[in-house]
């Protein structure tokens, strides 16, 4: 039997075609049109994609966005002023500091800066703490994007013991979180974790956030395990692929994320949530 493939680009069409409809509501019903503002700094490639790829995708749903360019000498200093005024701009409901940044600017000062009613990435202290506590805040996106995924198929998360491999802030550390939010019951794998197929081959649920390409072939699995794969890596020949093996892993999990088409456009879609999100608690003040 070959797996189930969970589409992220069909799923996040449709959630986004629903989310046009919302957006349009907001502005014809509270005048109120969500804008999103991004921070660049230095000249990444990735990160320059990453960041054209999510003001494209406001722009497609109604959402407002632009994007600050900054050369990577920017000081510390100067950068969290920024966004001290955009915290004060009523204009301005989501703010998001594209990662990661250049070694002289501590990402912790820049994440605590950011008004958490404006921290669409979820990245704020204050978020992560109520999403611990299992209250309704910002989530982060690509976490988010997993756990939507899963909904979108019915799979039963409650109970299931779920395998996270990598630690990230941004990624590892929070879909633990939220999947035991679900009533899952998580371990945490990483770089220095020994015997690692150990753990993966008794897990229900896979998540490879690892950042190593085609790392997890199916012998890391169990017969029917559920594997969502976040990895985005560029091979040699200019092609993206994932951290699993797929068409290794195809052929023994029951659902598989492919890469690209995957989490990736999950994670911006989320990103356009968290922006409605903060625009309509704007408008309640
Ligand atoms: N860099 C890689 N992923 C992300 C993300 O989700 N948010 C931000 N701000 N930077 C990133």
């Amino acid at each position: 039997m070959s797996a189930s493939i969970i589409n992220g680009k069909e799923l996040a069409h449709d959630i986004r075609q629903n989310m046009k409809e919302e957006v349009s509501q907001l502005i014809i019903n509270e005048g109120v049109t969500p804008h999103l503002t991004v921070i660049i700094v230095g000249d990444n490639p990735a990160s320059k994609s990453y960041v054209r790829g999510k003001q494209k995708a406001s722009n497609e749903t109604g959402i407002s966005s632009d994007v600050i360019e900054f050369p990577s000498s920017i000081t510390e200093e100067k950068l969290l002023q920024v966004i001290q005024e955009l915290n004060k701009d009523p204009k301005v409901h989501g703010i998001l500091v594209q990662l990661p940044l250049p070694d002289h600017i501590r990402e912790e000062h820049v994440i605590v800066t950011i008004d958490p009613a404006k921290d669409v990435d979820g990245f704020h202290p204050m978020n992560i703490g109520r999403m611990m506590t299992g209250e309704d805040t910002f989530f982060p996106c690509t976490p988010y994007g997993i756990i939507t995924m899963l909904k979108s198929k019915n799979i039963r998360i409650e109970g299931k013991h779920a395998v996270i491999i990598g630690r990230s802030n941004i990624v590892g550390k929070p879909v633990g979180q939220l999947l035991l939010n679900e009533n899952a019951t998580v371990t945490y794998c990483h770089s220095r974790t020994e015997k690692l197929m150990d753990h993966t081959t008794r897990a229900d649920i896979i998540i490879a956030a690892i950042g190593q390409p085609n790392v997890i072939t199916m012998d890391y699995l169990k017969q029917g395990a559920i594997v969502i794969d976040v990895g985005i890596n560029r091979l040699q020949d200019g092609s993206l692929t994932g951290d699993v093996d797929f068409d290794n892993v195809k052929q023994k999990a029951s659902y598989l994320t492919p890469v690209p088409k995957g989490v990736g456009p999950m994670t911006i879609t989320m990103l356009l949530k968290n922006t409605i999100k903060a625009a309509k608690g704007l408008s309640k003040q």
